[in-house]
């Protein structure tokens, strides 16, 4: 790919493992990263079959399989049982983990509270915390290198707090539910024993002591705010946000809403699901723009040109250049990094037999770096957006908010925060890598930095 004379920005990636594993040393190694547990041959294969005692898996990089899984024959693909396991604690019955016809139910009530014209609406929350985010992060410039996933963290939380129930972080509640978000995810919910060895249905799930606290603090505090506001829209005093549109809206076929129970879990997935997944994107978005001193200039320049004093929802769309950096984090470290389905009947994938209750992987991961559809895969090259070959991979290879009936609600709102914050952080600093202190990546519930993501800020002159 020739788009640019730089020399190809080649930001971190996890080593792969060199050999065949057995069973434990699989979970041993699974437990301390998704990633560098697998080989170096899924960035190359169609697709490839792994055996152990309890799972069957195939991971499916090949385009006209992972359409299969995940547009054309969803139903025969349910989200995996096993790894949802993890998550019931906090998500319960939520949208994230359902299946079948209460999925179905679920998604008629969510997705309008998602659609284009309510996106609009959501555009002053975002611009208010980008312009918190700058004011955070400014007494920190050019005191040394600043850890920026954490802000990014605090900063995605604030927008989801602000568009779903109309209060910034800052208010009690909402800060006491971001702390115990990070608690639950520092209990590694994911790593359950029911995703390695198959349970029956009617058997307890064990999670870590820890797991079960923070999820019964997360949800104790979000029915306060359910209820609360379950009261405002009876006395006709609700904002017109997130929450309101969801309570409020009845599914089409049944002419019901969701009761308290079903909005307290779902208010848990889009905390989950909504900020946690854009805050790995932005704080890997800001660390490459930090490795491109040229494209972050660009950067900022553009978001000047565009944004103005008082930016305004129109201009969002102008920032292309933001919106391919942002494309390409998402392409190198897609924040979910595999969607796990489980077949309910036996099929053939490229003349393998999948039986039934075997598990169907497609990752966003290996297919954002995968050999045969990118060139110079592991390059950090945004120029590749404005390329008909790069539109081509896009199709067959970029799914970071995945595909097909079970597509993330949140894309659209992901592309105008992401892109926003990006462009205001980019015009406010300079921004660029602590070199004795490169970020690992690991996979975990979403693509994070080991030891977080580390950059020197100074205020940006001249643009
Ligand atoms: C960069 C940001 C984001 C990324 C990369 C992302 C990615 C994804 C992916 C890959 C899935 C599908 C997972 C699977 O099928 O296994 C998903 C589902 C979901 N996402 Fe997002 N997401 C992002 C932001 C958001 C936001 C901002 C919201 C809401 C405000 C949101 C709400 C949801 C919900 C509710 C689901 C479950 C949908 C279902 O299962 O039917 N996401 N997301």
């Amino acid at each position: 790919m020739s788009t640019d004379a730089k020399p190809p920005i080649i930001p971190p990636k996890p080593v792969s493992r060199a050999a065949g594993f057995g069973f434990f040393r699989y979970i041993r190694a699974f437990r301390r990263d998704i990633l560098s547990a697998n080989p170096a041959k899924l960035y190359r294969a169609k697709m490839a079959e792994f055996r152990l005692p309890f799972l069957h898996t195939f991971l499916v990089n090949q385009p006209s399989l992972w359409r299969h899984v995940l547009t054309r024959s969803p139903q025969d693909f349910p989200k995996s049982p096993r790894f949802a396991a993890g998550l019931e604690p906090l998500l319960g019955q939520g949208v994230f983990l359902t299946n079948g016809a209460q999925w179905e139910r679920q998604r008629r009530i969510i997705d309008p509270a998602f659609e284009g014209g309510r996106l609009r609406d959501t555009f002053p929350a975002m611009l208010a915390v980008s312009q918190a985010s700058v004011e955070r992060l400014r007494p920190l410039a050019q005191t040394g290198p600043v850890e920026v996933e954490a802000h990014m963290s605090h900063a995605t939380a604030d927008v989801i707090f602000r568009t779903l129930f109309s209060m910034p972080i800052e208010d009690q509640i909402a800060g006491a539910v971001f702390r115990e978000f990070r608690a639950f995810q520092g209990t590694q919910p994911l790593l359950n024993l029911a995703a390695f060895v198959p349970l029956p249905r009617w058997m307890p799930r064990f999670h870590r002591r820890e797991t079960r606290r923070a999820a019964g603090r997360i949800r104790a505090l979000t029915a306060g705010l359910v209820a609360a506001r379950r009261q405002a829209i009876a006395e006709g005093r609700a904002p017109d946000d997130l929450a309101t549109k969801i309570m409020t809206t009845a599914d089409p076929q049944t002419g019901q809403c969701f009761d308290d129970a079903e909005m307290i879990d779902q208010v848990a997935v889009f905390f989950l699901a909504g900020h946690e997944t854009s805050a790995s994107a932005l704080g890997w978005a800001l660390y490459v723009l930090a490795l491109d001193a040229e494209t972050q200039a660009q950067v900022a320049a553009e978001a000047v040109r565009e944004l103005g004093e008082s930016p305004e929802f129109s201009a969002v769309s102008r920032l292309k250049l933001a919106r391919d950096v942002f494309r390409e984090a998402l392409r190198l470290y897609p924040p979910v990094p595999m969607m796990v389905r489980e077949a309910t009947r036996a099929t053939v994938f490229r003349g393998r037999n999948v039986p039934k209750g075997a598990q169907a992987v497609v990752s966003p991961w290996y297919l954002g770096r995968h050999e045969a559809h990118w060139d110079q895969p592991d390059a950090f090259c945004p120029a590749r957006w404005s390329t008909p070959e790069g539109r081509a991979a896009a199709r067959d290879a970029f799914l970071p908010f995945s595909a097909g009936p079970r597509v993330c609600p949140g894309a659209g709102f992901a592309m105008i925060e992401g892109p926003l914050l990006l462009a205001m952080l980019a015009r406010a600093f300079e921004f660029s890598p602590d070199a004795a202190r490169p970020p690992e990546p690991v996979a975990h519930l979403t693509v994070r930095a080991k030891s977080g993501i580390w950059l020197n800020i100074k205020p940006r002159t001249g643009c």
